[in-house]
């Protein structure tokens, strides 16, 4: 039986978390949620799973959950409680569907508890890569990705050994503006940039992929989760969303990893890991799916994924300035403070003008987060 925390449960992640959960009582039983502004959710999903672990945002919403009348439920706050959820005794795994940065401390937490940390918050790794590995060896936790890219190449190198790699494709859907002329997509729309063609998700991760952000803060997740160096890891763009991820070996064969585009499948093979659990959510019908495309990239077009590689060399850092660029970025995008191709702008500028911190500590990170956010901000007041 795992025993699972959820961080983020209120989120397109967490949603889907607890419907794998619900399929499987005999298998699954949720110990801990947490939850940001959505507390009429949280409290439905704590009476559903009579769960007595909740983490809140603030005092405000603990109230409002307090209102529902939870006598027998312990309700923690902020960074401090989702940190203390990740390590709770009671649990052997932690699904960590935050947003952002939010979730890095509480990574850390769950693996130098011991814990499996199933991991679909890129942004901890991205920022702390480093840190989250230490962690782990410290711990002896475990971590399995849910990220369906991540999750492909798992279980490619699972099958086909990680010795003899030599190369890893990460597929890309291409977003919503793919067929977009390049100057219609510099000014487009938050509700044009929120029409995902073949994923639904949260905000962010929706607009990180029209930017293809989404795919740089990947390129760097994958160079952390299984030590293979930036030119081993290439970007190609395949519209369906079919074919998850592809790893080339040394003696020419290549594995890939299909199915339909639903999370449900990553999450469950992330807590059902080693076992395959049944699945009602779909496969892939050779027959059904027509043809399969694999585009290159356009790199002038979406400058993102190259900016990864730079953060990549400069190092240290580097990749935190990226994500807390980019998440500060799209934050004011989704306010319609800026337009969709000042994020290319702005992310690209905080990058160059950052001097990396070599083995930084977690206060290094933060530190950089803020100025990262602090420099994105001043550049905004200036032009307007
Ligand atoms: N969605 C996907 O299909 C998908 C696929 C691959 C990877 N990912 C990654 O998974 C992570 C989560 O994505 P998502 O799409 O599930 O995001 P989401 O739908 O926006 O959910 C985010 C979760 O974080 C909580 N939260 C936000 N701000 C908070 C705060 N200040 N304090 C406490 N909790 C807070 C939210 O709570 P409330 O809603 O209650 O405010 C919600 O539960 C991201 O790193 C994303 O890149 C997502």
């Amino acid at each position: 039986m795992r025993k699972v925390v959820v961080l983020g449960a209120t989120g397109s992640i967490g949603c889907q978390t607890l419907e794998v959960a619900a399929r499987f009582p005999d298998k699954i039983r949720v110990v801990g949620l947490s939850a940001g502004s959505n507390i009429s959710l949280v409290a439905e999903q704590t009476r559903q799973f009579g769960v007595r672990n909740v983490v809140l945002k603030d005092e405000k919403t603990a109230e409002e959950f307090r209102r529902f009348g939870f006598l027998d439920v312990e309700v923690l706050l902020g960074i401090d409680g989702l940190c203390r959820l990740a390590s709770l005794s009671e649990a052997d795994t932690v699904v960590n569907g935050l947003v952002g940065s939010l979730g890095l401390r509480p990574s850390l937490a769950a693996l130098e508890a011991g814990k499996r940390l199933c991991l679909a918050n890129k942004e901890a790794l991205v920022m702390g890569g480093q840190l989250v590995l230490a962690a782990k060896k410290r711990g002896k936790g475990e971590l399995v990705p849910i990220d369906s890219e991540h999750s492909a190449l798992f279980q490619c190198l699972l099958a086909g050994g990680s010795r003899g790699v030599r190369r890893v494709f990460l597929t890309a859907s291409g977003g919503p503006f793919l067929n977009w002329p390049k100057d219609e997509m510099l000014s487009a729309k938050p509700s044009d940039a929120l029409k995902h063609p073949t994923w639904t998700m949260g905000k962010k991760i929706t607009i990180d992929s029209a930017t293809l952000f989404n795919k740089a803060l990947e390129v760097i997740e994958a160079h952390f989760l299984f030590g293979l160096t930036p030119e081993q890891i290439e970007v190609v763009v395949h519209p369906q969303s079919i074919v998850h991820s592809l790893v080339e070996f040394a003696d020419g064969s290549t594995m890939a990893q299909l199915g339909p585009p639903d999370m449900r499948i990553p999450i469950q093979y992330a807590l059902s890991y080693p076992e395959r659990w049944e699945s009602p959510y779909g496969t892939f019908g050779p027959m059904s799916f027509g043809n399969l495309n694999f585009l290159p990239l356009d790199n002038e077009k979406f400058p993102s994924v190259k900016m990864a590689y730079r953060a990549l060399q400069m190092g240290g850092t580097a990749p935190a300035v990226l994500a807390a660029a980019d998440e500060c970025a799209v934050g004011l995008y989704l306010e319609e403070k800026i337009s969709f191709g000042e994020i290319f702008e702005l992310v690209g500028e905080a990058l160059e003008a950052h001097q990396p911190i070599e083995s930084p500590t977690v206060e290094d990170i933060e530190g950089t987060e803020r100025w990262a956010r602090a420099f994105i901000t001043d550049r905004v007041k200036v032009s307007v």
